[in-house]
């Protein structure tokens, strides 16, 4: 039987990394295994290719170089860990999936959306979230939040409004071309608020495919 496969997606400063942590702790009332997890990275190669990515603000990364450094760590991390975990019964909470590539790489960015997905149709090895979930949230406010202590600043932070903007509607897009696909989630408001939104997302599609006997309480 396959678990379950969760991807927070969002524009800088919503909080993803806060609600993967709370949701993980209440799907352990429900699975017997669930991995946290997140995008690059996620393992040792994709950790290694992240701070490629990142952290070396000294070195010029061209918009097809960093999509496609994105795609091979998403590879390796299908491959390496979430489809054996999801081929336990595990459930998988994974910090960005393929949206993040999708808005970032080409609506951030700028690259053909066609060309994003051909080289992510490789890196997912055909994967897709059971929920994709948006935390949104105003670009002004999540730039505020990131750039006043919530996590790291890294290389992509520093790309400027216009780009977290354009971050943001290509998301927006995404929800609009495949809503039943997603849920989207106001992240402005406190995050006890945010996750509760959350867990009662999850735990409705949880009933519902419960009940269409696809899903029930998982073994490792
Ligand atoms: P991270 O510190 O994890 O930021 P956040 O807390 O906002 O997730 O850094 C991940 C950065 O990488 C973030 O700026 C988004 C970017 N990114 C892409 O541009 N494309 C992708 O496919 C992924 C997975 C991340």
């Amino acid at each position: 039987m396959r678990g379950l496969f969760i991807a927070l997606e969002g524009p800088e400063g919503s909080g993803k990394t806060t609600q993967a942590t709370r949701l993980a702790e209440r799907l352990r009332q429900q699975f017997d295994a669930v991995i946290v997890t997140r995008e690059p990275g996620g393992t040792v190669a994709g950790e290694r290719i992240r701070a490629i990515l990142l952290d070396q603000m000294e070195c010029a990364i061209l918009p097809e170089t960093e999509a496609l450094l994105l795609a091979a760590a998403r590879a390796q991390h299908v491959g390496e860990v979430i489809l054996p975990a999801l081929e336990r019964g595990a459930a998988v909470v994974c910090d960005r999936f393929v949206d993040s590539s999708l808005a970032y790489q080409s609506g951030g960015r700028g690259l053909p959306l066609s060309e994003v997905l051909a080289i992510n149709r490789m890196a997912t090895m055909g994967l897709q979230p059971d929920l994709r979930v948006l935390l949104d949230l105003p670009v002004e406010e999540g730039l505020r939040r990131r750039f006043g202590g919530a996590g790291e600043v890294n290389r992509i932070d520093l790309a400027g409004t216009e780009f977290h903007e354009r971050v943001r509607a290509c998301y927006h897009q995404l929800v609009a071309a495949d809503p039943v696909a997603w849920v989207v989630i106001d992240a402005s408001r406190p995050p006890a608020a945010v996750a509760e939104d959350l867990w009662n997302a999850v735990a409705a599609m949880l009933a519902h495919s419960a009940g269409a006997g696809k899903r029930g309480r998982q073994s490792a």
